[in-house]
């Protein structure tokens, strides 16, 4: 070799990648199964698990079904679910989301029986349960707020009440967690965490949980009330807004376009924070994947791992089995 600064080299960088062990030494990010959560659809009706077409491998489990997946989620070390339900009715003030027999409520008692131990969080909305599908009252057209979190509440306390562990709101009404909290409170659930749905974007990716979920809006579409996905400093007053109004985890969604988010967000608050590897995050994958374009294991591992280098300490994802048999 006759290049002079190949003589002169000192800093070599690969030596710290020659074999398999050193570099599991000097990794810098784990995933672990102690970081997901699994997002599970339920719906009414019998002996029915519905694959819903534009999410291959995630089901809606009408109640009866809804024991065997919690088993496996269980026998697989997962920690925590997070519950959406599809209910019997719409209706304008979204009724059938705070009865106390409700789909979603019934399916916590059902989790709850099945495995005490598995940590069962709520989403508090009111998308699916409204006639036009918008996450708060609607009222000559427009999206109404302080309206909505009376309503929120109401959820939020009924889930409590059928035995939810944690609620997330993710309707993106202003003020929501200080509401929610203040409701769980007068109730005496003073111990059940709230996790926002902080920075959640008026995204895309969300178009496969729509199909799953019935909740796609009716008319216009959520930028009046989910984030504008250019803004990053309003993100930051999200999240600082949820944790003043008593937030005990904040969440950044989607997960893989706001990266910048979840770093940011790491680097300013010293709280937990989740992220939502959202319904099209996993679509593009499985429809790569399925086509045998892309190796699905590893693309999404490196995902995975890439939202928790980001900063993320919890992951919301549609993965969480596959990637508890890959890792655990
Ligand atoms: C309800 C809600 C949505 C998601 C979670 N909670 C949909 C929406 O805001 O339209 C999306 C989850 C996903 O895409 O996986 N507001």
């Amino acid at each position: 070799m006759s290049l002079e600064f190949v003589k002169r080299m000192k800093k070599r960088p690969r030596r710290l990648r020659g074999s398999r062990n050193i570099r599991r030494m000097v990794r810098e990010t784990s995933l672990s199964v102690d970081d997901l959560i699994y997002p599970i659809f339920v719906r009414y009706g019998e002996h029915i698990r519905e694959e819903i077409p534009s999410m291959p491998g995630v089901f809606r489990f009408t109640l009866d079904e809804l024991q065997g997946e919690i088993e496996e989620v269980k026998e697989l070390g997962i920690p925590a679910v997070i519950l959406f339900g599809i209910p019997e009715y719409k209706d304008d003030e979204a009724t059938s989301a705070f009865e106390e027999n409700g789909i979603v409520q019934e399916a916590i008692r059902i989790v709850k029986k099945t495995a005490p131990e598995l940590f069962v969080i709520t989403d508090v909305c009111m998308c699916q349960y409204t006639t036009l599908g918008h996450c708060g009252l609607v009222k000559d057209g427009k999206v109404l707020n302080d309206e909505s979190l009376e309503v929120l509440a109401k959820i939020a306390v009924s889930h409590a009440k059928a035995g939810a562990d944690m609620v997330a709101p993710s309707a993106m009404m202003d003020g929501q967690v200080g509401a929610i909290r203040e409701a769980l409170d007068k109730e005496g659930f003073t111990d059940i965490p709230i996790m926002g749905y902080s920075a959640k974007y008026a995204s895309a990716f969300y178009g496969p949980f729509r199909d799953a979920a019935e909740s796609a809006p009716q008319f216009g579409d959520r930028s009046t009330y989910q984030m504008d996905p250019p803004n990053w400093r309003e993100a930051m007053r999200e999240i600082e807004l949820d944790i003043e109004e008593g937030a005990d985890i904040v969440m950044v969604k989607p997960a893989l376009p706001y990266l910048d988010i979840i770093a940011r967000a790491r680097e300013r608050f010293d709280y937990p924070i989740a992220a939502y590897n959202v319904s099209g995050e996993y679509s593009l994958i499985k429809a790569a994947a399925l086509k045998g374009w892309i190796d699905e294991k590893r693309v999404v591992l490196e995902v995975l791992t890439a939202i928790k280098r980001a900063g993320a300490d919890l992951i919301l994802t549609y993965f969480a089995k596959d990637v508890a048999r890959w890792i655990g």
